[in-house]
């Protein structure tokens, strides 16, 4: 029988280190409403505050949010359009608050093919909370995770050619070190919403071995006990100790 101080430590211990979400369910939850399927975009910006709110309680050290893939181009123009304005508009009023609570922004993607406006916001934002500590926040955008890895090789094959490497040298650990986030902890519990089961071409290479965790719940109605939930799941997935959810939930929770 564990005590609370060693329950505590327990799920301190097997708490997830890096989540990263596919936040789907936008559309779907406005026309629920009869609404234009922005109204749920706008609306699933609330939640990314709650979520982000929770893993700075909760203590996780990367928190990754797929915003917008390399597929997402083939939607109506309209649609695209107004995405890039609200992407705009968060990175303008969001990165103040973000930086009052040390958390590090970093966009991972192909940002080239964003406006010059925009990729201009993103490059201010990541310099002004690059130093930051408590949290580093991705937001995946124009994001595949098969240009991850093919941009992977080409950077190995550059070293090829210029001799900085040779072919054996390639590994599993090399590619690694050239994928997207490979200074940051291994994603170990990836979340998607709206009850699809699929990556949708997010990560892949960092998914090897992450707990996967679906829930049927849209993106705008996911909260800070929806996300509590998925944490608990992966405590308790990863170590069966005894202890109740309850128990789990008020340890990942109490302020530190
Ligand atoms: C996910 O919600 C958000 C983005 C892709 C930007 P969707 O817009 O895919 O919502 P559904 O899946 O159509 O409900
Ligand atoms: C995945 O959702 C992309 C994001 C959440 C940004 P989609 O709704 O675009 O994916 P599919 O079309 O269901 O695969
Ligand atoms: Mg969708």
């Amino acid at each position: 029988m564990v005590n609370s101080s060693e329950l505590e430590a327990l799920v301190n211990d097997s708490k997830p280190k890096h989540v990263a979400i596919i936040m789907d369910g936008n559309g779907r939850w406005a026309e629920q409403r009869g609404k234009i399927r922005i109204k749920g975009h706008h609306e699933g910006v609330k939640s990314v505050r709650r979520v982000v709110s929770s893993a700075l309680t909760i203590g996780v050290e990367s928190l990754t949010l797929f915003a917008f893939s390399s597929e997402n181009w083939r939607r109506p123009e309209a649609e695209v359009s107004m995405l890039m304005k609200l992407f705009m508009t968060v990175l303008t009023r969001e990165v103040k608050k973000l930086h009052k609570n040390e958390i590090r922004l970093k966009i991972i993607g192909d940002t080239s093919a964003f406006s010059p406006a925009i990729q201009t916001k993103i490059a201010d934002a990541e310099a002004l909370t690059r130093h930051n500590t408590k949290l580093t926040l991705n937001i995946a955008a124009n994001y595949g995770g098969q240009s991850d890895i093919a941009h992977a090789a080409k950077q190995i094959a550059i070293a090829v050619k210029t001799g900085e490497i040779s072919v054996d040298q390639i590994d599993d650990n090399m590619l690694g070190q050239h994928i997207a986030m490979a200074d940051q902890p291994a994603v170990d519990l990836m979340i998607r919403t709206g009850g699809d089961h699929r990556i949708s071409n997010f990560l892949l290479w960092q998914l090897a071995y992450a707990e996967l965790y679906f829930t049927d719940t849209l993106w705008p109605d996911f909260d800070n006990v929806a996300f509590e939930d998925a944490i608990v799941s992966f405590v308790n997935r990863e170590r069966r100790f005894g202890g109740t959810g309850e128990q789990v939930r008020a340890i990942l929770t109490q302020q530190k």
